[in-house]
């Protein structure tokens, strides 16, 4: 019986029927999740939650003046994808296509990168997301150019990872490990190694853009892209246990 049950509920999928049945049989004194050892609350409502939280977040930056890039920007970038991903990718700020459309990694750089996830089976809108240490375009995309708008900018993006709480980041290029860590290390020297970032694994890779520069380093960034796979992959299996 217990085997029937589960392929009949396993096979629904729409959240209404689960829970018109959950609430009838409860209402019966019959709690089925229990019985079933099934978790579908457990496993939508932090989505939920999360989402809100990150509304919550966006509207707590507003129409953000709290440094110049205000004066330049069009769009504030906040983030895109699944708020309950195991990943996150964060990359150093909008560039102008981004500006314009308000949506992290969607120029250049941010078709390789999609093809990048894509090869390790991973969708921006699906199971990762993406951010910026930036939330605003610098002038020329010249982060060099702002320093007194990381500190400003950085705690959001930190509050977007504590409301994520990825099991990985990978940091693309320096700017992201560096902010992350309180380092300043070059993206040569750093990437090969995984760090730990409040216990949540940190792999860093080169910048898609650096990439399109020096295709030669796609080699490595593939490398990095291969690890990230089985981590996810073993990730995967432990929660499946
Ligand atoms: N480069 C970045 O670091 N982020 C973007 O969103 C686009 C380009």
């Amino acid at each position: 019986m217990k085997s029937y049950y589960n392929s009949f509920f396993s096979k629904l999928d729409n959240k209404d029927y689960i829970d018109f049945f959950s609430n009838y049989l409860r209402d019966l004194g019959f709690d089925y999740r229990k019985f079933l050892k099934l978790d579908y609350k457990s496993k939508q409502e932090p989505c939920k939650d999360k989402k809100l939280l990150l509304e919550k977040l966006r509207e707590e930056i507003g129409d953000c003046k709290r440094c110049d890039l205000y004066k330049t920007r069009t769009n504030i970038v906040f983030g895109v994808g699944n708020p309950c991903s195991r990943i996150m990718f964060i990359g150093e700020a909008p560039g102008e296509e981004e500006d314009l459309r308000g949506e992290p990694f969607v120029g250049r750089a941010g078709r390789l990168l999609d093809k990048m996830l894509e090869s390790i089976g991973l969708s921006r809108r699906e199971n990762v997301y993406i951010a910026n240490v930036l939330k605003s375009r610098p002038p020329d995309n010249k982060i060099s150019l702002c320093p007194e708008s990381i500190p400003k900018c950085l705690p959001f993006l930190l509050k977007q990872i504590e409301i994520i709480s990825p099991k990985i980041i990978c940091c693309l290029g320096s700017v992201a490990v560096n902010a992350l860590l309180k380092q300043n290390e070059q993206i040569t020297k750093i990437r090969g190694k995984i760090y730990d970032y409040n216990g949540i694994t940190l792999i860093p890779t080169y910048h898609p853009s650096y990439l399109l520069r020096n295709p030669i380093a796609k080699k490595e960034a593939w490398e990095d892209f291969k690890k990230i796979k089985i981590l996810l992959k073993r990730l995967e299996e432990e929660e499946n246990v």
